[in-house]
């Protein structure tokens, strides 16, 4: 069994990544009753938490059927971080998670993010004052390093846990490669295999098929995988490897329903959680996903992604079911 604080989860957890604008309320519930283990939030900063920026509070909402769910929050000034900690903690979520691993430039450069890679110091010294902070797990993603030439991840990931740290999500590439070449997951082999490691080791980064999966729990020995973009539009990816791992066969592909039924499902909880625009704006990156491989689906596409009322969206939807219910995807 892993353990993230008391929280009990099975063997090799799957879990949800956090994603800027997908990892939303509506879409973890979705990937949480497809068999993601845990959820968390996109990040938030904490400086927009602490003035009480609107975009960043809404971010704190969860639903209670999405649990055991993480709040990830991202910054570098320790002020902020334990007042965002305060603040977090109000939404009560079941972990608080801290970004220790995004690339992008206008959070590196205030040193927060991945920026904090170049400052191991402070990276312990704030994830141990979060500890001390809360009762809630504090847990770190991070990447390997900031560069190729100064990966110390074995070393960094053995000093969170000495200050607290209740678990550690491993992206396998550094800053510098940002998105760029496969991740490599031996760095993030050599943090599990030092023997003074007892928190667990969760491996991210191109986990696209459930053989891949398999790779990371058998053959680099991981506690879990975070799982990213392979479920953009796709929930029914942690049901495939859980159906992998069981049986060795893969699943059946969702049906067009079951498609439909999602998408249907994913608009509705985002139009009633985040109004009629912005829900039906934010839903439609997911659609080509949802829809993906079928012949001569452009027009309806088009259609999805360009009508502005959910009604009109929902209407669509009645046709693509009508037009494809019987399509077989392989
Ligand atoms: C659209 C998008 C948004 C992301 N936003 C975040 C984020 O808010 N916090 C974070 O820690 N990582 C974020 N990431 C990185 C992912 O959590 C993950 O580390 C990365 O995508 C690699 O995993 P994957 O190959 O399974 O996608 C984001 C990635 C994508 C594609």
């Amino acid at each position: 069994m892993v353990k993230i604080g008391d929280i009990e989860l099975p063997d090799f957890p799957l879990l949800l990544a956090p994603m800027e604008d997908v990892s939303d309320p509506p879409f973890r519930a979705l990937c949480k009753e497809q068999g993601a283990d845990v959820v968390y939030t996109e990040f938030i900063s904490s400086e927009g938490l602490i003035r009480d920026a609107a975009k960043s509070t809404m971010k704190l909402d969860i639903y209670e059927k999405e649990r055991p769910v993480g709040i990830q929050i991202f910054g570098a000034n320790l002020d902020s971080m334990l007042k965002s900690v305060e603040i977090v903690e109000k939404s009560g979520p079941d972990i608080i998670d801290i970004n220790f691993g995004c690339p992008v430039k206008k959070v590196v450069s205030k040193g927060a993010g991945a920026g904090i890679l170049k400052d191991i110091d402070l990276m312990v010294s704030l994830t141990e004052a979060m500890v001390k902070h809360t009762k809630l797990p504090i847990t770190v993603k991070t990447r390997l390093g900031w560069d190729h030439d100064s990966i110390k991840i074995v070393e960094v990931a053995e000093r969170l846990q000495d200050v607290g740290c209740a678990s550690i999500a491993i992206h396998g590439r550094t800053r510098a490669q940002m998105y760029k070449g496969e991740a490599d997951w031996r760095p993030i082999a050599e943090v599990k295999n030092n023997p003074r490691m007892h928190i667990p080791v969760f491996g991210n980064g191109d986990v696209d098929s459930p053989e891949k999966a398999m790779l990371m729990r058998d053959e680099f020995g991981l506690d879990g995988a975070m799982i990213g973009r392979a479920s953009i539009g796709y929930p029914w990816f942690f049901r495939e490897v859980k159906h992998y791992f069981e049986t060795g066969t893969h699943r059946a592909k969702p049906t067009m329903e079951e498609r439909i039924e999602a998408a249907r499902r994913h608009l509705q909880m985002s139009v009633d959680w985040k109004g009629e625009r912005l829900g039906v704006f934010e839903t439609r990156r997911h659609y080509a996903n949802y829809f993906r491989g079928i012949p001569h689906f452009k027009e309806y596409r088009q259609r999805l992604v360009t009508t502005d009322d959910s009604a009109g969206v929902f209407q669509v939807l009645d046709e693509v079911y009508e037009k494809f219910g019987d399509y077989q995807f392989v």
